[in-house]
């Protein structure tokens, strides 16, 4: 608290940095594959009336709540909230913001490490040559930590490189290490990406082999046109807008307190309308631009769209890590091209994971700084610590949806309950009453005022009347509709094989746990502040 909080080294540091936290691997994976699975073209009417009345928004109140909080010392949402709303119970709400971080960091270096393997398994040339099955024969043994080629130790490696990259920048602090990654890594990825759609979408008409043995031709155009086919049926379905809010939110970081701890670090003249908005551009474009013209285009052109599909329904990740490789084998040019590909590929989504995964880790090691008295360097050995130690339980129980779990409760439905506490403290307290409408237009806003302090740009008006109505009820609707459709089915297990419940209750178990153990550590920091004689707020 006494020393000198820490700054971004630039503007252009700064925005890196922000869309590097948004862009990640669920731009290139998750997106592909909602679209595909949502009604395609259809799609992205959802998508976009989404970015417009839940993401922007909610991207400048993340900012806005996360400067009006480092002004006052905190960096992360505990503190955040307590400073909004003077209630004891506002710290306690804001742990989900510490929460949930931990727990997306946690399970989400696993996967990133995956793709540091791929790219070595890329220059080892351990793809190629792979059949259908060989290439999903690799990535189950790697998962199930039996790979008869490699010895069972492989993915432990990968793994704990992975957690040394990420927790060795952290600990160079925020402009000399997560600055700095951003602005080596960002541009590193959009060329891969751009470099790869531009070989996607010029490839010839291909002929692929169909299920039932006949052939037919296919190319990516054929890949676009699947995608964007629009089906308008699915506009009246609400698990389609479902599907469209639920992948704003994770795509571009709402609702998890990454965004927040970033904004910490904002000066009071420092711009805040234009960055944001400025990032969220750079996420849709890496999103809808490069990850909507790669991999489905790709395996279309390959498998035909029938195959497609099947892939996609195997998930996210069958998509990148063996459809893509397959694809990869069949371009012109042999051996060195499939390696090129592939380190493109796999190197581009690690730069993307990680990124974003250093934002996951800002949150709790400035609460143990800011809190706790710990050094930089203590506090970083010690959430380390911690995701090593519960990430090897995600190594050993993959297998039996350990690590669904953590991704359904914590990276897909907490994040609209943040959003709503976090809308309604910023936009309604700290703001006007709601019901005062003449107060929400007025020049004493302070929910809007604080939003302009240092802006480049002034936000249009109606966004006054979009963040204090629209958004809390698009959120509200959301929470009900996503708790009846979703999450009540989600809970009881319902079509989930029989073996994995004890496992799957388990992973609950120790969510939980962590979520106890957050809450314990803000009630102590609390008690702590007080005893020292500080004003608990
Ligand atoms: N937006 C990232 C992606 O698209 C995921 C992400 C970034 C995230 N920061 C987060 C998830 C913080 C949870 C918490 O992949």
């Amino acid at each position: 608290m006494t020393e000198e909080r820490a700054r971004w080294g630039s503007r252009v540091g700064l925005i890196l940095a922000m869309a590097g936290n948004a862009v990640g691997l669920g731009n290139f994976l998750r997106f592909p594959v909602q679209a595909t699975e949502n009604g395609g073209g259809t799609f992205m009417i959802p998508y976009f009336i989404a970015f417009l009345l839940l993401g922007i928004p909610l991207m400048w109140i993340e900012w806005g709540v996360g400067r009006h909080g480092g002004l006052r010392g905190h960096g992360s949402v505990p503190g955040m909230f307590q400073t909004l709303w003077k209630n004891p119970v506002a710290k306690y709400m804001g742990v989900l913001g510490l929460f949930m971080p931990l727990v997306v960091l946690i399970y989400y270096c696993y996967i990133e490490s995956w793709t540091l393997a791929w790219t070595f398994f890329s220059i080892k040339g351990s793809l190629h040559g792979l059949s259908e099955q060989g290439m999903r024969q690799f990535l189950t043994n790697y998962q199930d930590l039996q790979a008869p080629e490699m010895g069972w130790w492989v993915p432990f490696a990968f793994y704990f490189v992975t957690i040394a990259v990420n927790f060795g920048v952290v600990l160079k602090g925020l402009s000399g290490g997560i600055e700095k990654l951003a602005k080596i890594g960002m541009p590193i990825l959009f060329i891969f990406a751009a470099i790869l759609v531009v070989r996607v979408l010029t490839l010839h008409p291909q002929t692929v082999t169909l299920a039932n043995g006949t052939t037919a031709t296919s190319s990516p155009a054929a890949g676009l046109n699947f995608m964007y086919l629009p089906d308008w049926a699915k506009l009246k379905s609400p698990s389609v807008w479902l599907a469209a809010a639920g992948q704003i939110f994770f795509t571009l970081s709402v609702g998890m307190g990454s965004l927040q701890a970033y904004a910490s670090y904002l000066r009071k003249e420092d711009d805040l309308t234009l960055s944001g908005i400025a990032t969220a551009a750079t996420n849709e474009t890496a999103e809808v631009v490069l990850g909507g013209s790669l991999a489905i285009p790709a395996v279309v052109a390959f498998f035909g769209v029938a195959g497609a599909v099947a892939i996609a329904k195997g998930g996210a990740y069958d998509l990148g890590f063996v459809a893509m490789p397959l694809v990869f084998n069949k371009l012109p040019g042999g051996a060195l091209i499939a390696m090129a590909a592939g380190v493109m590929w796999f190197g581009l989504l690690f730069f993307a994971g990680i990124t974003s995964s250093v934002s996951m880790a800002t949150p709790t090691t400035s609460f143990l700084q800011e809190n706790f008295g710990f050094t930089r360097k203590k506090s970083v050995l010690a959430v380390a610590g911690v995701a090593v130690a519960i990430g090897l339980l995600h190594i050993f129980f993959y297998q039996w949806g350990f690590l669904s779990e953590w991704d359904y409760w914590a990276g897909t439905f907490g994040l609209v309950i943040l959003a709503m506490m976090e809308t309604v403290l910023f936009v309604w307290v700290l703001g006007p009453n709601p019901w005062r409408w003449r107060q929400v237009w007025s020049a004493d806003n302070r929910m809007w005022n604080e939003l302009h302090d240092g802006a480049a740009w002034r936000i249009p008006n109606f966004y006054r009347f979009i963040m204090t109505y629209i958004t809390p009820l698009f959120l509200v609707v959301m929470m009900v509709a996503w708790g009846y459709k979703d999450a009540w089915p989600t809970l009881m297990m319902h079509g989930i094989p029989a073996d994995e419940h004890v496992t799957r209750w388990w992973s609950r178990g120790v969510m939980l746990l962590i979520l106890a153990g957050l809450m314990l550590l803000t009630r102590i920091a609390w008690r702590r502040r007080e005893a020292q004689g500080e004003e608990a707020a």
